[in-house]
This record gives C-alpha cells, structure tokens and sequence, in this order.
C-alpha cells in the first residue's frame, strides 16, 4: 500500500446541482500526486494549507477518481472544514495524505452489486472506471437532494443503473424494500455499500438473512487518519475494538458491529 503526504495545488473546484440553486455539493480536483494505481474504496484526509489552528486536523474523503493527471473528490458542506475547502481556488495548496485504508474487493466476472446512499457515491466513481468487468457491476443510489448533485448520470451511461430517491419519510419504506431488493438479487455474487449509517445497517441485515457476501465502507470522524490516535474507532465482530482508518474503512460486513 502506498502511504505519502504531497503538498498539491488544486486544479478545479465546481459546484454540482441544478444551475438555478446554490448547492451544497463540491467537486474538487487536485494536481496528480501519482495516485493512479490507488484502490477504489480508499481514502485521503485533506488539509488546506492555509488553515490556522483552529483546524488542526485535516478531513477523510473517499477518492473519487484519480488518473495520471489528477485526483478528484466529491464531498458535501456539513460543517467548517468542508465549508472552508469549498472556498478554495485553482493554484491553492492542499497538503494530501494517502491513499489510505484498504479498499473494496473486485473481483472479475462477479456479478457485484453496489449500493450507494447519498455521498456513499464517491467511490464508486472510479470503481466502475477502474473494473476490468464493468459489465457485471450493477449500482444502486437512494439519495435525497436532487440527482443533479451527484455525479450519478455520468456512472449511469457506463453500468446498469438505478436511482432512488427518498423525498419525504414516507418514501422511506419503499427504498428499505428497494435495498433489501438489491442484495437479495446479489446471491451468488457480491454487494458493496458505501454510505450513510442506518443505509449500511439495512444492507448488513439484508446480507446476513439472505447469505450474500456484502463489503461496507464506514465512515468515522477521523483525526490522524493513520492508527495513530484512537479517534475513530469501531467494534468489530468479535466485539474488539478496531481502527477503521487502519483496518477499514471497508470491512466485511459480518466482521464489523454497526
Ligand atoms: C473514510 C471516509 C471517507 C469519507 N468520504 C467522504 C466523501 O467522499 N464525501 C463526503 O462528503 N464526505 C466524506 N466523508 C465524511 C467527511 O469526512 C465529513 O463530512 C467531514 O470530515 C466533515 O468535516 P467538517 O469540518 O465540514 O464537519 P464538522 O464540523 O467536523 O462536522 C459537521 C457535521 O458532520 C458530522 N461528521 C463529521 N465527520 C463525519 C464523518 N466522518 N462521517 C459522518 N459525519 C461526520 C459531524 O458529526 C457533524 O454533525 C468521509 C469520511 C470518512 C471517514
Ligand atoms: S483517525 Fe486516528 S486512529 Fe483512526
């Protein structure tokens, strides 16, 4: 596994959504730092340069994408670290710590299921650019914003795919069943999950009845990124205390408590 820290420039930074509303919804593309061979499913934690101490830790985000020429991601303003780096501009430096974690399965000619909630998107981006057999993957979104903040119509040309989306609570029912759907449809092949985590409980439960082999991608709030501070630390099947910026993020799903 690759392990460095680059400082970088960024390159671009756009905002997804539809054109009459500000949006909440970033794209950010940063000078290569010779991350093509990364794993989808891996991550990096991110910190401006210019950011003072009253951010000390840098932010975990999937990678998107990521080419000879550049690495992309995709996160949502939630607090003040993504509203900071959702103010930065092209030549602004960014010091870039990864790839780290380990990374989806993917196996060739295995009918794979992925399943996406909300920002859970992120790292099937590249997943489905990267499969030698894209045509044995099939991706699943349940979002709640509109689709046009994601980058889902530009995965959507490239795999079968589906969309859900739950506009009020009352369309929650349908996408549980919907999910439940999906993994039961995987028997035989595999399910990754990427996403929110009640969205990830559903899928772990729908795995263990069903029997279908299901990786799950958690998310924590990380600081170090590295094994170095305890600061995200999960249960794992035999109710032991993991590190899932060291073991994880993606687990299988019968080996991690939720
Ligand atoms: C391995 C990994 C990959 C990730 N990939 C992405 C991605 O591709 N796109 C994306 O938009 N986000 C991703 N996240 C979540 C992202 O790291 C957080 O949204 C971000 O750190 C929030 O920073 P902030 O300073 O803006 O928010 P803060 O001010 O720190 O917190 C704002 C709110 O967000 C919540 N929050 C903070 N960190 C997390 C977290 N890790 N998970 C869930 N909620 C959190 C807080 O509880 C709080 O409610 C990922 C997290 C991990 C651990
Ligand atoms: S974030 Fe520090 S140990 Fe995982």
């Amino acid at each position: 596994m690759v392990r460095n820290c680059r400082e970088v420039k960024v390159r671009e930074l756009r905002f997804l959504g539809a054109w009459d509303e500000p949006s909440d919804f970033v794209e950010l593309t940063l000078e290569n730092p010779g991350w093509e061979g990364y794993r989808p499913g891996q991550f990096a934690m991110l910190r401006p340069k210019h950011w003072g101490l009253e951010l000390s830790w840098g932010r975990p985000f999937s990678i998107s994408r990521a080419n000879a020429e550049s690495v992309t991601f995709f996160f949502q303003v939630v607090g003040r670290g993504t509203q900071r780096l959702a103010h930065l501009k092209p030549g602004d430096e960014v010091v870039l710590w990864g790839p780290l974690g380990n990374g989806f399965s993917a196996p060739v000619e295995t009918p794979t299921v992925l399943l996406a909630g909300g920002m859970g998107l992120a790292p099937f981006r590249g997943y489905i650019e990267k499969h030698p057999t894209p045509e044995f993957l099939r991706l699943v979104f349940a979002h709640r914003p509109e689709l046009e903040c994601y980058p889902y119509a530009e995965m959507s040309e490239k795999v079968r795919a589906e969309a859900i989306r739950e506009k009020t609570p009352d369309d929650l029912p349908l996408v549980i069943e919907r999910i439940e759907t999906a993994v039961r449809e995987a028997a035989g092949g595999i399910v990754l999950a990427c996403g929110p985590l009640p969205f990830l409980k559903t899928v772990q439960q729908a795995a263990r009845t069903r029997q279908v082999r299901a990786e799950l991608s958690l998310e924590r709030s990380m600081a170090c990124g590295v094994g170095a501070c305890l600061g995200c630390v999960c249960k794992d099947g035999q109710d032991k205390h993991v590190q899932v910026c060291a073991r994880g993020p993606v687990f299988n799903a019968e080996d991690v408590r939720l």
